[in-house]
């Protein structure tokens, strides 16, 4: 699948089963969606344009390579996304950062927008959205839809657990976006939940419910 990236480095994997497990607690559950939040943007970055710039180095001077362009936007989708915003800002200190506020209805699972702004001029910078699940992939569709609608051209999203369903909408919806993914599990069930998946992202971030 061309623009779709599985990070299976053992380190994400591991971190993975332990935010699987329903006895994580919310504390670690956050540092380890965070840590994992790190290794993913560490690979999905390694194509982040540079140019040659002026150093002066104790020795002589030189040139050396420094990340080209506007500044990274790093945008999650409210609530869960908010746990990976940290692990990118790591890697990018500099990196803005805009939000998508979207909830799933629990009958239909349909998206619903509540919240959206984004750092200006979207259209030039490399965009990063953050959601720790992709499950119908409605959320997701709908989160790129705005992004594009504002003027938003270069995008990746980081998912750390998928369902083959909403990998499927997501890349049909979107062929130009790059997509990276964690895990990719078995399906959806009745409830649209992934499975085995790890629960409410959301809830097990900020302990709520
Ligand atoms: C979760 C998750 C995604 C969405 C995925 O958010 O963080 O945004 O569900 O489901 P989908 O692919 O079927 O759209 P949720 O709607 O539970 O909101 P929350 O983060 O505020 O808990
Ligand atoms: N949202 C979640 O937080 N978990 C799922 O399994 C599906 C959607």
């Amino acid at each position: 699948m061309e623009n779709v990236f599985i990070m299976d480095h053992p380190l994400i994997q591991h971190k993975i089963s332990l935010i699987r497990d329903k006895s994580t607690g919310t504390n670690e559950f956050r540092k380890l969606i965070e840590e994992i939040a790190v290794l993913m943007g560490f690979e999905a970055l390694r194509d982040l344009p540079l140019e040659e710039v002026d150093v002066e180095t104790p020795i002589e001077k030189c040139k050396s390579p420094v990340i080209a362009g506007k500044k990274l936007a790093v945008v999650p989708v409210l609530r869960a996304g908010l746990g990976m915003v940290n692990g990118i800002t790591t890697l990018v200190p500099s990196a803005k950062i805009g939000h998508i506020g979207l909830y799933r209805d629990p009958e239909t699972h349909e998206p619903h927008e509540y919240y959206c702004k984004l750092p200006d001029p979207i259209e030039q910078r490399q965009i990063v959205l953050v959601d720790p699940m992709l499950a119908t992939g409605g959320s997701a569709v709908a989160a790129v839809d705005f992004i594009k609608q504002h003027g938003g051209k270069k995008i990746k999203c980081m998912f750390v657990i998928a369902a083959p369903e909403g990998l499927k909408r997501l890349r049909e919806a979107h062929p130009d976006v790059q997509i990276y993914v964690g895990h990719v599990d078995r399906g959806l069930n009745e409830n649209a939940y992934i499975c085995p998946g790890l629960g409410d992202a959301g809830d097990r971030i900020f302990g709520t419910r």
